[in-house]
């Protein structure tokens, strides 16, 4: 797959909701009510972050919901990328951008939102063809003003803002022009898992639906 069609496979999936949720999960038997809820709230697009041992298993779990789109983010490795497309990942999400990685994506045909945090590295990953990035770690790196200039020279860029968006700032960056979408692990927190609360996870997921992004 060529970077240009990652980027525009990246492109729908950033426009098929305002909010991707980050999800990180310690046992694989939360991964179906957990994205149920999700799905059900009307975030479809789910990112399972390959940071704990039943990533894999839960990517597994979700690719059987109807009407969810399960991706890998934490994509750091050639391996990563091979183990997340086997597991049934449809997509992938990274915080950085390597050549390795970049090539090893593109040889799986896995569409990639690689990270840019600099006009740099977002001007290295537009050279090789890459015009939807994730803007991470989005609120360490000057948030949504620094996004917004970014986007004045580079405005053929589309980000999708990750790390630190909360329901206090998720505003301020779904009103730039060069925000597709935000990334977050707001709509699934930790303790609301612990707990089995799938109903306020719904409700949170559909909170964040109804978000405006434009
Ligand atoms: C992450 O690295 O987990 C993502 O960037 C999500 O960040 P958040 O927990 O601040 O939403």
């Amino acid at each position: 797959m060529t970077p240009q069609d990652m980027s525009q496979a990246a492109l729908k999936l950033c426009r098929t909701a305002p909010v991707i949720p980050v999800i990180v999960l310690d046992d694989a038997k939360d991964a179906a009510p957990l994205a149920q809820a999700l799905v059900s709230g009307g975030l479809p697009v789910l990112e399972v972050t390959l940071r704990t041992a039943a990533a894999l298993d839960c990517i597994r779990e979700m690719a059987a919901i109807p009407g969810g789109i399960p991706g890998a983010g934490t994509v750091l490795t050639p391996s990563d990328v091979q183990a997340a497309k086997d597991a049934g990942a449809q997509f992938a999400v990274s915080p950085g951008a390597t050549d390795r990685l970049l090539g090893a994506c593109e040889e799986a045909d896995l569409p990639l939102l690689p990270g840019a945090a600099t006009a740099t590295e977002a001007m290295r990953l537009l050279e090789r063809g890459y015009s939807v990035q994730k803007f991470f770690p989005a609120e360490a790196s000057g948030g949504a003003p620094a996004l917004k200039a970014i986007g004045a020279p580079l405005p053929q860029i589309t980000f999708c803002p990750t790390g630190g968006v909360s329901p206090k700032n998720v505003a301020d960056y779904l009103s730039l022009k060069n925000v597709a979408c935000v990334g977050g692990s707001w709509v699934a927190p930790k303790s609301l898992i612990a707990d089995g609360d799938w109903d306020a996870i719904e409700a949170l997921a559909r909170d964040a639906a109804a978000l405006s992004n434009g």
